[in-house]
């Protein structure tokens, strides 16, 4: 499932007056300056996501410098990488999921975790979830959560600590296990947690035998990383057992 729809309303300046602007516009240069002490010369740019374009994100400009980087530049970029600048395929796909199943999410409680952009704590805000949670173990991340969640006028508590996160009815994870240490730390949400829906477009479903596959949808990393085709498949999983996620995996061909 593919699609690419417009939306006309106007992108926030950088250099507005009115109060709310002043406001988005310190998150986004603190952010800015985050992502030039990585790379310099890199931009950010208010983006539509092309699946979910109720949505928008500050995210890395397409026209971010790619090929070889001068040495330094890459060892910081491997030190302290932006991921938040991104909206990885398997959070786009997540957005898109929850804005056309706003049920799963209306009037509950949601904790986006490795939130980065925040891109699923935002959709899961704007699909009608009463309160979201956000935890990411970098502080950049959560900046970067924070600005767009003001960007598109939602509310969203940010955490850094997932012992400190209050309770929550359901924890969304998109694209978080591509390191495979983080496995484990479904185990831990699941002990906390009493609902999971987990995107990831790299897992292979036999690392997760307790997990269903209950979704598949194509969506690409924003911007664009030139990723091999099959990082474009996102997959939902839901814990074996758990109702939250449709259709059922019975009904998927
Ligand atoms: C590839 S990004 C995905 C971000 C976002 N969910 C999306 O789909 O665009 C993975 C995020 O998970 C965060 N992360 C990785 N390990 C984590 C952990 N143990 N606890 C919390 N966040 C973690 C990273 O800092 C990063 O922001």
């Amino acid at each position: 499932m593919r699609r690419f729809l417009g939306d006309l309303r106007p992108l926030p300046v950088l250099n507005g007056s009115c109060p709310r602007e002043k406001r988005l516009n310190r998150s986004a240069r603190q952010l800015s300056d985050r992502l030039a002490a990585t790379i310099a010369g890199a931009r950010l740019t208010p983006t539509l996501l092309p699946l979910a374009p109720s949505l928008r994100l500050w995210l890395l400009s397409a026209d971010f410098p790619r090929g070889p980087l001068p040495p330094d530049v890459a060892a910081r970029v491997v030190a302290e990488p932006a991921y938040w600048a991104f909206c990885w395929g398997s959070g786009h796909a997540l957005a898109h999921w929850l804005l056309e199943h706003p049920e799963t999410v209306r009037g509950r409680t949601v904790l986006d975790f490795g939130s980065g952009s925040g891109v699923a704590g935002i959709a899961a805000a704007l699909a009608g979830a009463e309160a979201v949670h956000a935890c990411d173990i970098d502080a950049d991340a959560l900046l970067a959560t924070r600005a767009n969640a003001e960007l598109n006028e939602v509310d969203i508590q940010c955490w850094r600590d997932l012992a400190k996160v209050p309770t929550a009815d359901l924890v969304l994870l998109a694209d978080v296990l591509y390191d495979r240490a983080n496995v484990p730390l479904l185990d831990t949400l699941q002990e906390r947690f009493p609902e999971i829906l987990l995107a990831d477009s790299r897992l292979q479903p036999e690392m997760l035998p307790d997990w269903e596959t209950f979704a598949v949808i194509e969506a690409e990393t924003i911007p664009d990383l030139d990723e091999s085709p099959i990082h474009r498949w996102t997959r939902f999983y839901r814990p074996r057992g758990q109702a939250t996620g449709s259709p059922p995996a019975a009904l998927l061909a």
